[in-house]
């Protein structure tokens, strides 16, 4: 079953139709790649798929359910969390603080946290140390958030992502600007994340994509141009002139 799905989709800026006619479904626990060139629509969709903006036209299903238009803060707590958005780390915070806070902001409501101490949020703890856990930064979750590395930054922003206990995780660019040995651990996490959670991935890592993805979308002009497993689109020659070059060769 689709967990989520898009019905002619589209988003103009002007005269750019920068999302244009996407009907895309997404099957539950699955992990579907978006791929495609620079300028191509894909973190716009992502823009769309979380409320940031609505849609020019078309519709947005989650679940089945219409939601469409759906603003920005509504979105996380329907179960559809995005990862490596800016503004959520917080450096002289520790990790634990850091991802304990987004656990809490996406749980009940904030009012009680007047009053009551931290500690007696046991559940929000408990959901904060499996998302580092789940991340690999347990050891780490006591240092400051400025202390860490660039590759364990992104770590922690993933883990910022799934404390919302999310169902649907969108991944956009996940493994940009870090080191080879970074991207590894990046790519051996998503992979461990596969099957938890359902996993929509923008890369641009030919090798990333073709090894961790069940199904590939393929965005050219804001137009999806294909859609199929990892053999269907190498083997497609469309999208090999619009975007693989010899990559896939
Ligand atoms: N808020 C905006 N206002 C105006 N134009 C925009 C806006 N956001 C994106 N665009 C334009 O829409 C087009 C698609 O951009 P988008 O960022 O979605 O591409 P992308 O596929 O994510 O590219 P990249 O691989 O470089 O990240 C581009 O031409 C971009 O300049
Ligand atoms: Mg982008």
């Amino acid at each position: 079953m689709a967990i989520l799905e898009t019905k002619k989709l589209t988003k103009a800026f002007g005269a750019l139709t920068a999302v244009n006619d996407v009907s895309l479904a997404v099957e539950a626990g699955t992990l579907h790649s978006i791929i495609g060139p620079n300028g191509a629509g894909k973190t716009t969709l992502f823009n769309l798929l979380t409320g940031t903006f609505p849609p020019s036209s078309g519709r947005i299903l989650y679940d089945g359910r219409d939601i469409t238009g759906t603003p920005a803060s509504r979105i996380a707590h329907l179960g559809l969390a995005r990862s490596y958005q800016r503004t959520t780390v917080f450096p002289a915070f520790s990790l634990l603080d850091n991802v304990w806070t987004a656990a809490f902001a996406t749980g009940n409501s904030w009012s009680g946290l007047m009053w009551r101490r931290t500690d007696r949020y046991p559940e929000v703890t408990e959901r904060a140390r499996q998302a580092l856990s789940d991340v690999g930064l347990s050891s780490k979750s006591n240092q400051l958030a400025r202390e860490i590395s660039h590759g364990e930054h992104r770590q922690l922003e993933l883990a910022i992502a799934l404390a919302a206990a999310p169902r649907v995780l969108l991944l956009d660019e996940p493994a940009a600007g870090l080191s080879p040995d970074e991207t590894r651990k990046m790519v051996a996490l998503v992979r461990a994340l596969k099957g938890r959670y359902t996993i929509v991935l923008i890369e641009h890592k030919m090798d990333i994509i073709m090894s961790v993805s069940d199904r590939i979308s393929v965005m050219h002009f804001g137009s999806l141009i294909a859609e199929g497993t990892p053999e269907e689109i190498q083997k497609n020659p469309e999208v090999r002139r619009a975007y693989l070059g010899g990559v896939a060769a």
